[in-house]
């Protein structure tokens, strides 16, 4: 399939101005990047879930669909490009991000001209040719732990000119044998910041993570390397990757499922705090994980006849586990916990502090890693108020 310079170089400008607008994306080189890479060549193939769970391929075989693929490519929307079929039908492998939230990272991360650039996550290779386009093959280092992803987005990054150092690599251990680094950037979550991360980054270099202690806990986090120590802030505005995973996606699930308990013990009461919290309040659901635990699952469940789900549950690795209704008689809603601990409770109050403390949000709080830990602080790193992170979190992570 072919497309002409006239049908993608328009899109490609566009979508530059809109995330200029949208104050995605605001200096010359970046937006020069956004023009000049032609991000169609790296998404042939997009999909799109249907309604009944499956998937199919966004048709390019008419002019009519290679149009729409085009409009879609060209615009400020996550691509899903790679699901993994073996062990779970809706498991996303990989995605294309919004282009708005890659330039906002890519901006964040204060690239200058000379840097050397570690991505973890290559995925389709945008945005690795986006950093090849603005700092040169030589100085831009991209690895994935999928074979299959990293051989594609080599093929289709040479088709356009880009030649970057692509690596197979499981994206925890960094990249040793080209270290070090002057910025690191991961586009995919961890539940803590790997130590080989740091030791690869030179002294004053940046590193950008997503930090999620537990599934949606957590955010972008941008960190400065000194001698003993990474220190930042978190990014103002929310954003969520994919899970960082071990293996590749079609040999194993991520993260442990919690379980519930087999007891039927169970308790009622009553709450006040409305069952949306942990989506409402984001900052909420991430300082509850410090005591939820990192494998803790938060979901809406139980569909009424239309489909429509009726509670707010929640699990942990122990086997406890909540469910809070979504209707309410006068702002009182119903709640049934079982297993070892009250998780609700824990979400109450994690609010009640979070309140006392003024609600906060995401850029007043910060992160300190060294080698043996890694503590969340509001504020200053010498706070009063600060959190460590779990073993179980520092686990995950070498
Ligand atoms: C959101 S996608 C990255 C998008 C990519 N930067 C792009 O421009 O298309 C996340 C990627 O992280 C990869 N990934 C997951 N776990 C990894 C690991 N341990 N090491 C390296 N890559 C990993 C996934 O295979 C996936 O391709």
């Amino acid at each position: 399939m072919t497309v002409r310079t006239d049908e993608w170089m328009p899109r490609a400008r566009k979508l530059a101005e809109e995330l200029v607008a949208i104050g995605k994306l605001w200096s010359a080189p970046w937006q020069e990047a956004v023009c000049a890479v032609p991000r169609h060549e790296l998404v042939p193939d997009v999909l799109r879930w249907d309604p009944d769970g499956s998937w199919h391929r966004l048709d390019t075989t008419t002019d009519q669909g290679q149009r729409e693929w085009l409009d879609h490519v060209y615009s400020n929307r996550a691509l899903l490009t790679a699901v993994a079929d073996r062990w779970e039908s809706r498991s996303l492998r990989s995605s294309s991000s919004m282009p708005g939230l890659m330039t906002r990272m890519l901006e964040t991360l204060q690239v200058r001209e000379g840097n050397r650039v570690l991505e973890i996550g290559t995925g389709t290779g945008y945005n690795a040719a986006l950093l090849a386009h603005r700092l040169g093959d030589t100085h831009v280092f991209s690895v994935d732990i999928e074979p299959d992803l990293v051989e594609l987005a080599r093929k289709r990054l040479a088709r356009i000119g880009y030649h970057p150092t692509l690596v197979v690599a499981n994206g925890t251990n960094g990249l040793p044998e080209h270290a070090p680094f002057d910025r690191i950037i991961a586009t995919c979550a961890v539940s803590a910041v790997p130590w080989a991360w740091i030791e690869q980054t030179n002294p004053g270099g940046i590193l950008l993570t997503d930090l999620k202690t537990a599934p949606g806990a957590g955010n972008l986090v941008r960190l400065t390397r000194y001698p003993d120590r990474a220190e930042g802030r978190f990014d103002p505005t929310y954003a969520a990757f994919m899970d960082l995973r071990h293996h590749p996606a079609a040999q194993t699930p991520n993260r442990p499922r919690p379980r519930r308990h087999c007891s039927t013990e169970t308790e009622q009461r009553t709450t006040t705090l409305d069952p949306r919290t942990p989506w409402a309040s984001l900052v909420v659901w991430f300082l509850a994980s410090f005591d939820l635990g990192a494998h803790t699952s938060l979901g809406y469940r139980r569909p009424d006849e239309n489909g429509k789900p009726t509670v707010t549950a929640i699990t942990a690795a122990d086997g406890s586990w909540a469910e809070v209704t979504l209707a309410d008689d006068h702002g009182v809603h119903q709640v049934t916990e079982g297993g070892p601990r009250q998780l609700w409770k824990i979400i109450e109050d994690t609010y009640t502090t979070w309140t006392k403390l003024g609600q906060p949000s995401w850029n007043r709080f910060g992160l300190t890693v060294t080698k043996n830990q890694q503590q969340i602080w509001l504020d200053t790193p010498t706070s009063s108020h600060s959190w460590l992170l779990t073993s179980a979190q520092l686990c995950d992570i070498p």
